[in-house]
C-alpha cells in the first residue's frame, strides 16, 4: 500500500515534553489549571455525553460574537486551533500552491501545507519577530495563504496595529492572511492590533485563537476563527459535524464569561514575568522581552543538553532546536513557586558547566 507522496515531507510533532518527577513549563499552559467555571460546566452536563453534540456550537458562537462585535456567520470553532489550520489548508491549498510564514514558528503551519501537498516559504525573522518586508518579498503566483504569528510562539514578540494594517492593505486580493493570536489575552502591549480592526481592513483575514491556554482548557480541544462571513462559509465546508465535543463546548462557554479566573491568570503571568526578566537579567542571559506565557533564553548551549539537565534538577522546559533556534530554551512563566524552582534549575545547571 502506498501512502500519498506528500506525506514523506511531513516529520512527527514535536511537542513539549515532561520528563518524569518534573514539573512542566515546556507546553505553554496556564500553570492554574482550569477555569473553576470550566469544571462546574463540565460535571453538569457529563450526563448528556450519550447524545452527539450540536455541530454549529451555537452557544459558544453566540457568545463569541458579542464578544468581538462580530456576527455569528463569522465565526467558525474547531478541536483546537490545530484543527482550523488544517482546514484553512484544506479549503484554499492545492498541490504546489504555497503558504508564507517566518522561519522560527509554530510548526503546525507548515504541518497543514504539507498535508495539501503544498509548498512552505519561511521568510527570514528579525530580532526575534516576523519581518513583513520579508513576507511581502516571498510572495509569488502560487502563494495563497500567510500564517503570522502574534505574539509569536516561542519568541514571544509581537508586530503593532500600524505595521499589520500597513502590510494587510499590500496584500493581493486572492491571498488569505491568517494571524494566530493564540496568546492574545497574555498581551500587555498598547498597540497591539484589536480583532475587529484586522477583520474590518479586509474580507480575507482569518484570526485564530484558542482555549488552550489562557482559558486552560488544552485537554479539551476547543478553538476558534474570526473573518468574513464569506471566508467562513469557505471554511466550513471542510467541517466534520462533530468536532467539538459536549465538555469542551460547555467548558469554553464557561470559561468565557469566567472574568475573575482570566485576570488571575494573567496578573501571576504578569508577576512571573517580571521575575523572571529580573533574575534572567542577574545571570547575564539575553532573551526577547515577551508579550505572552513564555519567555524565549538564548543560551548559546546546546538546547537538549539544557533541556536533559533543567530537567534532571527537576523543571520540564522546552528546546528550541525544532524552531531553527538551536542554543535556545523556551520556558512557560509558571506561578511564583515554579518560576523560582525553574531559575534555581537554570543556576544551577549553568553553574556545573562554568558559565
Ligand atoms: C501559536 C500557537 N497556535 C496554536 C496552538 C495550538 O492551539 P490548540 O491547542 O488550540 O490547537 C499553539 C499551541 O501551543 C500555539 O503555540
Amino acid at each position: 500500500m502506498r501512502k500519498r507522496k506528500t506525506l514523506e515531507k511531513i516529520k512527527p510533532y514535536s511537542a513539549g515534553k515532561k520528563y518524569k518527577n518534573t514539573i512542566k513549563m515546556s507546553s505553554n499552559e496556564n500553570p492554574l489549571g482550569p477555569s473553576p467555571a470550566a469544571i462546574r460546566a463540565i460535571k453538569k452536563d457529563l450526563k448528556n455525553i450519550n447524545t452527539y453534540p450540536d455541530p454549529a456550537c451555537s452557544n459558544l458562537k453566540k457568545a463569541l460574537a458579542k464578544k468581538y462585535k462580530v456576527t455569528e456567520n463569522q465565526i467558525i470553532t474547531g478541536n483546537g486551533s490545530d484543527e482550523l489550520m488544517v482546514m484553512i489548508a484544506a479549503t484554499y491549498l492545492n498541490p504546489g500552491d504555497n503558504i508564507i510564514t517566518g522561519k522560527n514558528t509554530f510548526s503546525e503551519y507548515e504541518f497543514a501545507a504539507n498535508l495539501m501537498d503544498a509548498e512552505t516559504q519561511k521568510a527570514p525573522m528579525t530580532d526575534g519577530s516576523f519581518n513583513l518586508d520579508a513576507i511581502l518579498s516571498l510572495i509569488n503566483s502560487k502563494t495563497r495563504i500567510i500564517f503570522i504569528c502574534n505574539p509569536n510562539n516561542p519568541t514571544g514578540t509581537y508586530i503593532g496595529k500600524t505595521k499589520i494594517l500597513d502590510f494587510i492593505k499590500k496584500i493581493p486580493e486572492d491571498i488569505l492572511v491568517v494571524f494566530d493570536h493564540a496568546y492574545a489575552e497574555y498581551v500587555t502591549a498598547a498597540d497591539y492590533p484589536s480583532d475587529r480592526e484586522l477583520i474590518d481592513s479586509k474580507k480575507n483575514v482569518v484570526i485564530l485563537h484558542t482555549f488552550s491556554k489562557v482559558y486552560g482548557l488544552a485537554g479539551l480541544r476547543i478553538g476558534y476563527a474570526i473573518s468574513s462571513p464569506e471566508r467562513i462559509a469557505d471554511i466550513s465546508l471542510t467541517k466534520q459535524p462533530f468536532n467539538n465535543n459536549i465538555p469542551a463546548q460547555k467548558a469554553a462557554l464557561a470559561a468565557l464569561s469566567d472574568d475573575g479566573f482570566l485576570k488571575k491568570s494573567q496578573n501571576i503571568n504578569e508577576k512571573g514575568k517580571k521575575y523572571l526578566y529580573k533574575e534572567l537579567k542577574n545571570m547575564g542571559l539575553f532573551f526577547y522581552p515577551t508579550e505572552a506565557n513564555f519567555i524565549c533564553i538564548r543560551l548559546d548551549r546546546d538546547s537538549r543538553e539544557a533541556f536533559l539537565e533543567i530537567a534532571k534538577r527537576g523543571v520540564s522546559i522546552r528546546a528550541l532546536d525544532s524552531f531553527g533556534l538551536a542554543g535556545w530554551i523556551r520556558v512557560t512563566i509558571g506561578t511564583e513557586k515554579q518560576n523560582r524552582l525553574f531559575i534555581k534549575a537554570l543556576s544551577s545547571y549553568l553553574s556545573d558547566k562554568g558559565v
